[in-house]
């Protein structure tokens, strides 16, 4: 399923690969939730190695194991499939604690992590009570919360870039760890009292550095080696293009390299391994935390949809904002990405609406019409969308097949969506298991 051998010039449901390219990313094509989770979990079936690049637990990633739901946080959503390899690359932020809990869940699930099957870089930084400390504070602001996830994502990206954070192969030793914590005191005053204040937080944090230590490697080094070899490859996104730190909504974004780019300098993987570029987005749009959204919806339909798509955010439980398909922003993210393919997910939940629409422009009180993405988040925010609308399909959509499988009024909707885009439809969701999928 996933283009990736070099003899075989093998295809993704109907799209050449790049046949010297043994590399498929994926990435969210909205602003996260988009069904990343279940989508790597399924293609991953296919490959040797998975990798997450960036962002930390922060990300949720829901998937069906048997029928079990698990939401992966730190993991990569790959680990399900014996006799494969999972990383997390320099890019990542990396929680410990959170992450023995995540792999001692994974255990209950069957899957032994050994060292031979999980690679930890020791170039990732680490997330530490003092970073979660500082998001708390940044967002108990009265002006400028982001709304972030409070997992310390930012300010441990902050200190990377300046210099004074702590990658994973110096936490695991307990000298160069406790040097870090000296230099902190060091630097900040109000460290002693969060070490104080938040002793069980740091317990926790000291006490997964020897569990975590066998993990950690030069897995950038690997998985160079595994590219040469040709081994398949799948890079999985967490957050979405549109909470891209660049080229996302600024500043309510993440506080990392979203898009597939990201995934070349996280690993320091040439870009010409790189044969598949897949975005996932959903049928419609959702969005946890602050930030323009121009297709939010306020009615009814957009309460049925939350409802029936059970939008909430499977980290914080938030509930997420949602609106109609926006294929501006998706045509800017795969234009931004280069994306080949786009799998189209959560089509049963439109299942049963009158209409459906998408927005094809925006709409400014001043700058008039616009048919590209602003980059202006203020100009964003004050636009309104203009819509083409479509008659919606009653009948249930098939939950495996093909795509021409499908009502013909949503076959109408996967058209536009692609007309619009200017990328083809390769896959389409249509249930939250693995098995919930249609294909070109
Ligand atoms: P991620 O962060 O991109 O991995 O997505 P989340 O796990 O945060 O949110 C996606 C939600 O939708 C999860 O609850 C999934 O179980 C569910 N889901 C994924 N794909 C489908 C689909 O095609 N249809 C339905 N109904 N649910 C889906
Ligand atoms: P997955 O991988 C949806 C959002 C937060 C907030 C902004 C910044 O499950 O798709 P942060 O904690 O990263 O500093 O928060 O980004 N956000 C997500 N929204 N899905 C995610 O991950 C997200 N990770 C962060 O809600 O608006
Ligand atoms: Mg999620």
């Amino acid at each position: 399923m996933i283009a990736t051998s070099k003899d075989s010039k093998t295809v993704v449901a109907g799209v050449n690969s790049t046949p010297d390219a043994p590399a498929t990313v994926l990435i969210g094509a909205q602003w996260g939730d988009e069904g990343k989770g279940k989508w790597i979990d399924s293609l991953a079936a296919d490959v040797d190695l998975v990798v997450r690049y960036q962002g930390g637990n922060n990300a949720g990633h829901t998937l069906y194991v048997d029928g079990k739901k698990i939401v992966l946080h730190q993991l990569p959503s790959g680990i399900f499939h014996e006799g494969q390899v999972s990383a997390l690359a320099a890019g990542v932020v990396v929680n410990p604690a959170q992450l023995v809990i995540e792999m001692d869940k994974a255990a209950e699930f069957g899957v032994k992590l050994t060292p031979n099957r999980l690679w930890l870089s020791g170039r990732a930084h680490v997330i530490t009570p003092w970073h979660i400390f500082l998001d708390e504070q940044r967002e108990s602001r009265s002006h400028g919360a982001i709304g972030t996830t409070k997992r310390g994502i930012g300010p441990t990206y902050s200190d990377k870039a300046a210099r004074t954070g702590l990658r994973l192969g110096h936490y695991i030793k307990s000298e160069t760890r406790t040097r870090w914590v000296k230099q902190m005191r060091e630097l900040h005053p109000e460290f002693n009292k969060v070490w104080a204040d938040r002793s069980e937080a740091w317990a926790a944090f000291e006490a997964a550095a020897e569990k975590l230590a066998p993990f950690v490697t030069d897995a950038e080094s690997n998985i160079r080696a595994a590219a040469r070899e040709f081994k398949k490859i799948l890079l999985e996104g967490a957050q979405g293009a549109l909470l891209d730190i660049d080229h996302g909504t600024y500043p309510y974004v993440t506080s990392s390299t979203t898009g597939a780019a990201g995934a070349c300098q996280s690993i320091g993987l040439s870009p010409h391994f790189i044969g598949q570029r897949l975005g996932i987005a959903k049928g419609y749009v959702t969005r946890v935390g602050a930030g323009p959204f121009p297709t939010e919806l306020h009615d009814e339909i957009g309460k049925t949809l939350a409802a029936k798509g059970q939008e909430f955010g499977a980290t914080t439980g938030r509930p997420r904002r949602v609106g109609w398909l926006d294929a501006v922003a998706l045509r800017y993210v795969s234009e931004v990405n280069g994306l080949s393919g786009v799998i189209l997910n959560k089509m049963d939940i439109l299942t049963g609406l009158k209409e459906v629409k998408i927005a094809v422009a925006y709409r400014h009180p001043e700058l008039g019409e616009l048919r590209e993405m602003p980059w202006d988040t203020e100009v964003l925010d004050a636009c309104e969308p203009v819509y083409i609308s479509m008659p919606g399909w009653q009948d249930q959509v098939p939950s495996s097949g093909r795509i021409s499988d499908l009502p013909k009024a949503a076959r109408d909707f996967v058209a536009a969506v692609e007309e619009h885009i200017g990328t083809p439809v390769l896959m389409v969701g249509t249930g939250p298991n693995r098995s919930d999928a249609l294909y070109r």
